[in-house]
């Protein structure tokens, strides 16, 4: 059986959610906050390591002004009414992305949660806000290169870990599973690096009604599935018998 310890959320289809009730798309992202919170308490009472949430993508500074703004007041206020609640449930929190493009209230906010949560040990949670996985190798190679520049490191000395060891993500595991809600069959430009060997999970359910049933269900198809990483079936097989 598998063992997920790290889960990678794309929570889409506020949008559609709304649309379907003849509201506004805001409606949808308030629905889809109050999911986010629920499914996140879901991940740290089963014991799940990491959870890094897609809530805001480089690509979605494209969106209208209108609809921006909201999502930053949006997580500002999230951050703000659940601080407490994260560090009673001993969820660690973090954000990835370009951090530097959102408004400085949004910034200190994400700094203090970060500050009082930073001793928890339970779930490790990870917002990427302001995220794209291009960028983020982007800077890697940069962060890289400049050390080769400083003699720090040599060119011989670029290796998987290496890299892995400059994505934002470090030192979080791999993601094992990536779920995305609403129907959509991509990544968007998340996790590119860190997903080379994930498992998938494309549900209908857009996010405002997505739920912890159904979270359970897919961890349960998530275990019974075979893991090969380019070994055969029977190698496989024969580890498990050994272990
Ligand atoms: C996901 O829902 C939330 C964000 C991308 C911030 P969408 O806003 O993308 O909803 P749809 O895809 O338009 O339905
Ligand atoms: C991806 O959703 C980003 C987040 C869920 C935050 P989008 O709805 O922005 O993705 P595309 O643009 O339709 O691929
Ligand atoms: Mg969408």
């Amino acid at each position: 059986m598998n063992k997920v310890r790290h889960i990678g959320m794309i929570m889409d289809g506020n949008g559609r959610w709304a649309q379907l009730r003849r509201k506004p798309r805001t409606f949808g992202h308030i629905k889809g906050a109050r999911t986010a919170k629920k499914i996140i308490t879901a991940c740290s009472q089963m014991g799940i390591e990491n959870l890094t949430l897609y809530a805001f993508s480089t690509e979605n500074w494209l969106r209208p002004q209108a609809e921006v703004n909201f999502l930053m007041h949006l997580l500002r206020r999230y951050l703000k009414r659940e601080s407490e609640n994260l560090v009673k449930e001993n969820i660690q929190f973090r954000a990835i992305g370009e951090v530097e493009r959102l408004p400085a209230d949004l910034v200190n906010a994400i700094r203090e949660v970060t500050q009082a949560t930073q001793h928890c040990t339970g779930l490790k949670l990870t917002f990427a806000i302001s995220y794209g996985s291009r960028q983020e190798i982007v800077h890697a190679v940069q962060k890289i290169a400049s050390k080769v520049q400083k003699n720090l490191l040599t060119v011989e000395q670029i290796s998987e870990t290496l890299v892995s060891q400059h994505m934002e993500t470090y030192p979080a595991c791999d993601p094992d599973l990536i779920i995305r809600t609403s129907g959509e069959q991509r990544l968007s430009n998340f996790l590119l690096w860190q997903s080379a060997y994930s498992e998938f999970c494309f549900t209908d359910t857009l996010w405002p009604d997505f739920s912890k049933e159904e979270l359970i269900a897919i961890i349960t198809d998530f275990n019974s599935r075979e893991r090969r990483f380019g070994k055969t079936s029977p190698q496989i097989a024969n580890e498990q018998l050994i272990n």
